[in-house]
């Protein structure tokens, strides 16, 4: 297995594995990989929908949620990404993650870790980029750091609740059916410890946090664009342009990302996700 890092912000790329065999000792390297860049690419992959899940579920358990549209058929683990159109109708998301965000983090548990496997890639667009939210943190002056130390953020599923972050075109005339589905609104520390290595990161992001906990909005809007914006200065991220058979897997507790969307046309993008759980965010 060769590890080499893809960026000064965050990332490496691992060649001559086959995540779909792997023994205890590639998963300690794997793991401890994982740790160090938090986002580890595995190129020339060719997963099957079982052996990715059950390498996704080596980290924490699958995430399901029955309203969840576009899951494989007999899969409910796993969610399509595709600009595919099959007859007029699209077979998966078509915008999956357009604004930046931390997966999951509307849900009282949310993600730790994402599994992003390309069964097909256009020739242009599509591209994802990672920012990194634990140099965010570390970056921020010490006023600053005292300032936030213990506030908590509301996180909502709701995009229409969301003025940073508008309905996608896809679900437009669906909107009710997509975003009315009864989520609970989460209350997250806004600078959470990482359940493994213990740093802290700037657990935030516009597209699911809309305010803060015992804050009026003429104070806390300022301050939440302040930090949304401090948080995906260039210098904390990496860009990914996919290639296919990549599986990119992701630490959500200290990474948010976006899909750069775009793709020329008649490229295809074609993908396969799984999503584990983590911990109560601390
Ligand atoms: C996601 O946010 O889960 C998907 C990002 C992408 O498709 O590029």
């Amino acid at each position: 297995m060769q590890i080499k890092r893809l960026s000064d912000a965050l990332g490496a790329e691992i060649t001559g594995v086959d995540v779909a065999d792997i023994d205890d000792v590639e998963f300690a390297e794997i793991h401890a990989a994982f740790l160090e860049h938090q986002l580890l690419v595995f190129r020339d992959q060719a997963l099957e929908p079982e052996p990715h899940i059950e390498f996704s579920k080596r980290f924490g358990a699958i995430e399901t949620r029955p309203e969840r549209p576009f899951t494989l058929p007999g899969y409910p683990e796993v969610s399509v990404l595709s600009n595919r159109m099959v007859e007029g109708k699209p077979v998966g998301v078509l915008s999956a993650g357009d604004f930046w965000h931390t997966d999951l983090s509307f849900g009282e548990i949310p993600c730790r870790a994402t599994f992003l496997h390309a069964l097909e890639v256009a020739e242009e667009g599509g591209d994802t980029e990672w920012s990194n939210i634990y140099t965010a943190y570390e970056t921020l002056s010490d006023d600053m750091k005292a300032r936030i130390a213990d506030l908590r953020c509301t996180h909502v599923f709701d995009r229409r609740r969301n003025r940073r972050a508008q309905v996608d075109a896809q679900f437009a005339d669906k909107a009710d059916e997509i975003y009315g589905v009864p989520v609970p609104d989460a209350v997250h520390p806004m600078v959470r410890q990482h359940p493994e290595t213990g740093r802290k990161s700037l657990y935030i992001s516009p597209r699911f946090v809309v305010g803060v906990e015992g804050m009026e909005d003429y104070e806390a809007q300022p301050l939440l664009d302040e930090l949304f914006e401090h948080q995906i200065e260039l210098k904390f991220r990496y860009r990914h342009t996919w290639r296919q058979g990549d599986l990119l897997m992701w630490d959500n507790p200290c990474l948010i990302h976006i899909g750069r969307g775009d793709i020329k046309s008649p490229g295809i993008r074609h993908m396969h996700r799984t999503m584990v759980l983590g911990d109560r965010p601390h």
